[in-house]
C-alpha cells in the first residue's frame, strides 16, 4: 500500500509541468498558471525602456522616383538622301543616341525589354536575325507597332566576309523577307554580324539594297556577361552625343541591365532616337 501510494505521489510530480504547460495554453494568462505549480513565483525584472537616442532627427521614408521618360519627338525616319555608307555614329553635335539590340527577337528577353522601353517612351533599333523573326512573327509585329525599328542582320549570323556575294545576298533577302511577311515593312539599314564587312562588300550592299552598314561606338561586351553593373557602367562611361549602343536581347543579363542604364542616360539629358532617325539628323 505504501508503495502504491508513493508510485501515485511520483506519478503527481512527474505530470505537474505537463498540468501547468496544458494550464498555460488554456489560460489566456500564464500568471494563473504560475500559481497554481508548486514552483515559487518567478522574479520579475521590471524592463526599462530605452532611453531615446540624442540628435536623432526624422528620416523620410525612401520614395521611389516616378519613370523617366524619352521626349517623344516626330523625328524624320528618311535617310533616302544619305550617302555615308557606313556609320559607327550620329551628330556628335545633338544629344541624340540609339539603342540597338542584336540577335533576337527571344521570346522572354524581348517581351520584357519592350515592356521597360515602352514605360519609357524609348525608340530602338532592333538588328534581329530572319529565322528568328520566322518563329517570332508576333514579337516584331508589337516592335513596329511601339515605334521601334528593325535592321537586317541576315538570316543566319554567319561571318558576311567569309561568304561570296551570292551567299551574302540569299542571307540579306531571306532575313528582309522574314521581316516583310510579319510585319508588311521592309528593314532601311543592316548590320553584319561581329561587325564583318569588307569596304567592297559594303559598297554593293549599298548600291543593290541602300542599306548603310550600321556599327557602333558604344561596345559593353554585354554578350560576355560580365554582370549589369559593370555593362551599366561601360555604357555609361562610353556615350556621347550620337552613340550607337550596341547591346543583345538574346541575353537576359543585358535585359537586366537595360532600365538602370537608360534611366541613368535619361538624367544625362539624352534623348533616344531610331538609328534612321540618328542618321536623318546629321544629314
Ligand atoms: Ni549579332
Amino acid at each position: 500500500m505504501a508503495y502504491k501510494v508513493t508510485m501515485r505521489f511520483n506519478l503527481l510530480r512527474a505530470l505537474a509541468p505537463v498540468f501547468t504547460a496544458v494550464s498555460c495554453t488554456l489560460l489566456s494568462s500564464c500568471g494563473l498558471a504560475v500559481m497554481m505549480s508548486s514552483d515559487p513565483a518567478p522574479v520579475l525584472t521590471p524592463v526599462q525602456p530605452a532611453p531615446l537616442a540624442k540628435n536623432v532627427q526624422y528620416v523620410a521614408p525612401t520614395i521611389k522616383a516616378p519613370t523617366l521618360v524619352n521626349p517623344s519627338s516626330s523625328l524624320s525616319s528618311d535617310i533616302s538622301g544619305n550617302t555615308q555608307i557606313s556609320w559607327s555614329r550620329g551628330n556628335p553635335n545633338q544629344k541624340y543616341i540609339a539603342l540597338t539590340f542584336d540577335d533576337g527577337p527571344v521570346t522572354s528577353n524581348t517581351t520584357r525589354l519592350l515592356d521597360m522601353l515602352k514605360r519609357r517612351n524609348i525608340k530602338a533599333t532592333f538588328y534581329v536575325l530572319g529565322n528568328r523573326v520566322q518563329n517570332n512573327p508576333s514579337l516584331v509585329k508589337r516592335m513596329v507597332a511601339e515605334g521601334h525599328e528593325l535592321g537586317n542582320h541576315t538570316w543566319t549570323h554567319g561571318k558576311l566576309t567569309n561568304m561570296s556575294d551570292t551567299k551574302v545576298r540569299w542571307e540579306l533577302d531571306k532575313n528582309r523577307d522574314a521581316i516583310v511577311a510579319a510585319t508588311g515593312i521592309k528593314p532601311r539599314t543592316m548590320r553584319p554580324p561581329y561587325g564583318a564587312l569588307s569596304t567592297r562588300q559594303r559598297n554593293w550592299i549599298f548600291k543593290e539594297y541602300g542599306y548603310p552598314t550600321i556599327l557602333w561606338d558604344v561596345d559593353p561586351e554585354d554578350w560576355k556577361k560580365p554582370g549589369i553593373s559593370v555593362v551599366k557602367d561601360r555604357i555609361l562611361s562610353k556615350t556621347r552625343n550620337g552613340s550607337i549602343i550596341l547591346l543583345h536581347d538574346l541575353h537576359s543579363v543585358s535585359v537586366d541591365a537595360v532600365p538602370s542604364t537608360v534611366d541613368a542616360l535619361l538624367r544625362k539629358g539624352y534623348k533616344f532616337v531610331t538609328v534612321s532617325q540618328l542618321i536623318a539628323l546629321s544629314k
